[in-house]
């Protein structure tokens, strides 16, 4: 399965930015072998497109209907519109902070999917969750709830992302990633089959270039979701260089 890195610059970046999303977009390119993309603010999206050339560009969020009496949100249409051929859906931080549930990661992840978008389903445990011993059981629990009923292709990535690990520089040992990633396949084939091998599974939280090789070694790693680190072209480049390595 060919690694999938995606950045996502949450609600980072104004039009002063689009030098370096073209700069990300070349070292993206350099790195053929890997698929890649950039999860902009949708407020840069439209502009950003112009100037990545046929480099994926995706959004953060959607809303659950194409269009409405919804003040503040963006449909997965909108996104689309804009150039977006992917969104991140039920990151923690929204989850977290806007209360999404699992019901509305799934009922968002099936409008995306409408909308043509490919998706990435967020899920991960708290600390807390894991001091206690329950990371297994939240992680497991919240993937049956947030998918959708059918998947069939590649369109769906599942991205692993222990909450703590978020933005700290903490990241998960190597054993816990090869234990909850192993569990999340198991999971997903469990449901649909062969079709569940074609997920990619990403592991997200504090991915630099310095661990990306060892993270993106483990079984069942498919790939990378960075956040600090994909806001630059400088610190981004050695994540794909090292998922290219990887590809040989
Ligand atoms: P981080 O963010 O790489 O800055 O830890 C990852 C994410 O939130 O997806």
């Amino acid at each position: 399965m060919r690694k999938l890195i995606v950045g996502n610059w949450k609600m980072n970046g104004t039009s002063r930015d689009l030098p370096e999303i073209a700069a990300i977009a070349a070292a993206a390119r350099r790195h053929a072998s890997v698929d890649s993309a950039l999860c902009l603010p949708a407020t840069l999206m439209d502009r950003a497109r112009q100037t990545v050339g046929d480099f994926a560009i995706g959004g953060q969020d959607c809303h659950i209907s194409d269009a409405g009496a919804h003040t503040g949100c963006v449909s997965a249409a909108m996104l689309s519109d804009a150039g977006a051929v992917l969104a991140i859906i039920g990151h923690s931080e929204r989850r977290a902070a806007q209360h999404e549930q699992d019901s509305d990661v799934r009922a968002k992840a099936k409008a995306a999917r409408a909308a043509g978008l490919k998706v990435i389903i967020c899920i991960g445990e708290t600390l807390e969750q894991r001091e206690m011993g329950e990371a297994l059981k939240v992680v497991l629990g919240q993937l049956q709830m947030s998918l959708p009923d059918a998947v069939t292709g590649d369109w769906l990535s599942v991205a692993y992302e222990p909450v703590w690990a978020i933005g700290t520089g903490r990241v998960a040992e190597v054993s816990d990633v090869l234990d909850m990633h192993g569990a999340i396949r198991a999971a997903l084939a469990d449901r649909f089959g062969d079709e569940g091998f074609k997920v990619r599974i990403l592991y997200g939280g504090s991915m630099n270039g310095d661990n990306a090789v060892q993270l993106l070694t483990v079984p069942n790693v498919d790939g990378g979701l960075i956040g600090g680190a994909s806001l630059t072209a400088a610190k981004f480049e050695p994540i794909l260089s090292a998922a290219a390595a990887l590809s040989k």
